[in-house]
């Protein structure tokens, strides 16, 4: 981590240089450096470096009080304890180490890139052909969203695949039912129709809706047919084997249900301002070329054994109710391939020629033993090695107020599109509230509803660890008190207003100045975005990152509780360097709110 400037890393520098000198046979001491509530920093490492070295723990920090060099960075340090040492910056050190991360020329408020930067694959916002989205997709576009801007951020190279599902052999049924009802896929507006190419753009105004509908209507009609007609039941069937053999007119009538659920999906990554493109989405079809030979791979290596007419691959510690072992199905004995076949496929599409070293699934939680026994066979082929790690970023399930899985009253599954909806309405009461205050239009109020509102289910959605199962509560979500996007939101915009009322004042960091209390906490705070961005990068854990943004809201409240910025009563030097400090504040919100895919409105 080369370019940080972080004074955890400053001081990290001075205490390992005055432990190598006191311990000169010793190599790689690290005095194990954390943030203290008792002083800024407590150094953990030397009681067992003494133990090592056989030395007096206490005799050895103070050899190590001794030697560091003091005055500039390091204002106070003592040995506590059983040779413990406490560690307190200067306020100067603390002033220039900010004012270096805000001028930093990279503009990225001095965080650090990889070490060794790689390719990761993401696998994320996945949802299926002719199918509503549902709140489990949320998830994976939320979560994965973010962890592709955080890894994007910190220097990695990611490709985005976006693996819906849109193989199967419901396909049969739906191709046929299009084929004997032609007109049921039309739009009531003509001039939507006029191609789907163009369907990042086609969001918005109620079309994406009208293709779901029309898809929904479908997929009923199909249905109903295809368990109450026999005959039906055998066209739909030969139509499977059509489109598996590629006939040209069954390919394109499906290409139709394809074309029509873009429409519908980008109009809901569209609400949820997320960029999902075109080129990224590399469904479970890409890879129907692949699958006659991972099949043989497989075969031929003896990774995958015939078994009751399926080639299968076993574990031995993949074991159902009873006992018998439970295997990932890679051919079905009907011929047919299913998912795991895809996923294999996708693998080697992903190491060999996209050259990945990072596989990132995310994924829900109760795919968990699909990920597992696909990345073993894997593994065992060969595809996946010391070099590539494949990895599912589970996460759990969304709950109603209940507790229980979030369902409708009638018990259906919540449309994503009704649930954002919601929340926009909500939000947008909320800003409307107080948009007299800041004088808000109305284009603006509406503005505002829309990413306060997405903003609320993404944060709620990103502020618990992923693999939790957490509760949909709208209540909570726009609530103005507590752990909320809308407070870190309204945090943001009160910086901006100061900013705004600042009249010539400019932000200007002054060293010279002491620093109150609440100064040095905030300042304390800022110092550890570069490492904890870093950290959120390699450990894919967003919820960090919202945990961190949330504390420096809080720590920006209690200053200004304690400290005015605009007062005529303060030097000029004091409203400059408090403006430095709010100012950094809110860049550093933004940024990281900007990693989590939430949006930060100048005026709230
Ligand atoms: N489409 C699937 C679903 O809705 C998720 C796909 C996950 N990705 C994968 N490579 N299997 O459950």
């Amino acid at each position: 981590m080369a370019s940080v400037t972080s004074l955890t890393a400053h001081v990290h520098q001075r205490l390992t240089a005055a432990l190598t000198a006191a311990l000169p046979e010793t190599a790689d001491a690290d005095p194990l450096l954390r943030r203290s509530d008792r002083a800024d920093f407590q150094a953990n490492g030397i009681l067992a470096l003494a133990k090592k070295a056989k030395a007096n723990p206490r005799d050895l920090a103070a050899q190590v009080v001794d030697r560091v060099v003091k005055g500039d960075l390091i204002g106070e340090i003592e040995v506590s304890g059983p040779g413990f040492l406490n560690v307190t910056v200067t306020d100067r050190a603390i002033t220039e180490t900010l004012a270096a991360r805000a001028t930093d020329p990279a503009e990225r408020l001095g965080v650090p890139l990889l070490d060794r930067p790689g390719t990761t694959v993401i696998d994320y916002a996945q949802p299926n052909v002719a199918k509503e989205m549902h709140v489990g997709h949320l998830r994976s576009a939320v979560i994965g969203d973010a962890v592709m801007r955080i890894l994007e951020f910190a220097g990695e190279t990611v490709v985005r695949r976006h693996h819906i599902g849109d193989w199967g052999t419901q396909f049969g049924m739906l191709i046929q039912y299009l084929d004997e009802h032609p007109h049921e896929l039309d739009r009531r507006t003509p001039e939507d129709t006029e191609g789907t190419e163009g369907a990042e753009g086609a969001g918005g105004t109620g079309t994406g809706e009208e293709a779901m509908s029309n898809l929904n209507r479908l997929y009923k009609a199909a249905r109903t047919h295809f368990d109450s007609d026999e005959e039906f039941k055998t066209r739909a069937r030969r139509r499977v084997v059509d489109l598996q053999a590629g006939d040209p007119a069954t390919l394109a009538t499906w290409q139709r249900f394809v074309d029509e659920s873009k429409v519908y999906f980008f109009s809901v990554f569209e609400k949820l301002d997320m960029e999902i493109r075109d080129a990224d989405i590399v469904g479970e079809s890409g890879y129907n070329d692949m699958l006659d030979e991972t099949c043989r791979l497989l075969e031929e290596s003896g990774v995958a054994q015939w078994s009751e007419g399926a080639l299968c691959v076993f574990f031995d510690d993949v074991k159902g109710p009873d006992g018998n072992p439970v295997p990932l199905i890679v051919k079905k004995s009907d011929g047919g391939y299913g998912y795991a076949a895809t996923d294999l496929s996708a693998i080697r599409n992903r190491v060999l020629d996209l050259k990945a070293d990072t596989l990132l699934y995310v994924v829900d939680a109760r795919q968990s033993l699909h990920f597992k026994m696909v990345f073993e066979t894997a593994r065992r082929a060969g595809w996946l090695d010391g070099e590539t790690t494949a990895r599912q970023l589970a996460f759990g399930t969304v709950l109603g107020k209940d507790g229980k899985p979030f369902k409708t009253r009638e018990g259906e599954t919540v449309r994503l599109v009704d649930l954002l909806d919601e929340a926009i309405d909500r939000a947008t009461a909320v800003v409307r509230e107080k948009a007299g205050k800041v004088g808000l239009s109305e284009e603006e109020i509406a503005e505002n509803g829309r990413f306060v509102g997405v903003g609320a289910v993404k944060y709620a959605d990103l502020s618990t660890s992923a693999v939790r199962d957490y509760k949909f509560d709208l209540d909570q979500m726009v609530s103005l008190n507590g752990d909320t996007s809308v407070y870190l939101q309204y945090a943001y915009a009160r910086v901006q207003s100061i900013l705004r009322k600042a009249g010539d004042a400019r932000p200007q960091a002054h060293p010279e100045l002491a620093l109150a209390p609440a100064e040095r906490a905030l300042g304390l705070h800022l110092d550890q975005f570069g490492e904890l961005v870093l950290d959120v990068a390699t450990g894919y854990e967003p919820h960090k990152l919202a945990a961190y943004l949330y504390q420096l809201a809080s720590h920006l409240t209690t200053f200004y509780d304690q400290c005015q910025v605009l007062s005529d009563a303060n030097p000029k030097e004091v409203v400059e360097n408090r403006l430095f400090l709010v100012d950094l504040t809110a860049r550093t919100l933004h940024q990281g709110m900007a990693l989590l895919g939430i949006r930060t409105p100048d005026r709230l």
